[in-house]
């Protein structure tokens, strides 16, 4: 997705645009002004008291929904559901609609969002950073209705 996540599992290229490897290493700082940074929103989801996922919004031109993963164990359970809900709700009273962008590859991701309302944009997405191609950008229209 756009903003990387420092997910281990993530694996190479399928899912985000940087890996773990490429934050492991890095000073505090840098985490210190992505978990402060009043334009981004970081939510881990917890099963019986185990942190078993992420996802995250992030303000800019757009909003835009980030750095899903869900761990193996939980998948297939509707966690990210649940998170993409939690973002939605972090979203609408700021902006009617809600962006991401997924790797073409990453079939499983693209039906998740489908499946919550996410609908593919005729508009080019960054280039993939391992390889030629682009990112693939999808948005979803909020219901503001019940905003406060
Ligand atoms: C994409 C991802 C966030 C979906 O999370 P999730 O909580 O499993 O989502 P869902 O519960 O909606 O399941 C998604 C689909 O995968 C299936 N699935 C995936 N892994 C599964 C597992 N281990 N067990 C059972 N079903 C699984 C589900 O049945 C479901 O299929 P369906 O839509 O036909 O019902 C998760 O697979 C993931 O973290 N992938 C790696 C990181 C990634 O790609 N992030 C997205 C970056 S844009």
């Amino acid at each position: 997705m756009a903003d990387a996540a420092p997910a281990r599992a993530a694996g190479r290229s399928s899912a985000f645009g940087s890996r773990y490897e490429d934050w492991k290493e890095a000073p505090d700082e840098r985490w210190r002004q992505r978990f402060q940074n009043p334009r981004i929103l970081n939510l881990i989801a917890v099963l019986d008291g185990t942190p078993v996922a992420m996802a995250g919004g992030m303000l800019g031109e757009r909003i835009e929904l980030i750095s899903m993963w869900v761990a193996p164990e939980a998948r297939g359970a509707g966690v990210a559901d649940a998170l993409i809900r939690a973002v939605e709700a972090w979203t609408a009273p700021l902006a009617p609609e809600l962006w991401l962008s997924v790797m073409p590859e990453n079939a499983t991701a693209i039906a998740t969002y489908a499946r919550n309302g996410f609908e593919h944009v005729d508009e080019t997405g960054d280039p993939l950073p391992h390889g030629p191609g682009h990112e693939l950008l999808m948005r979803k229209l909020l219901d503001r209705s019940g905003r406060s």
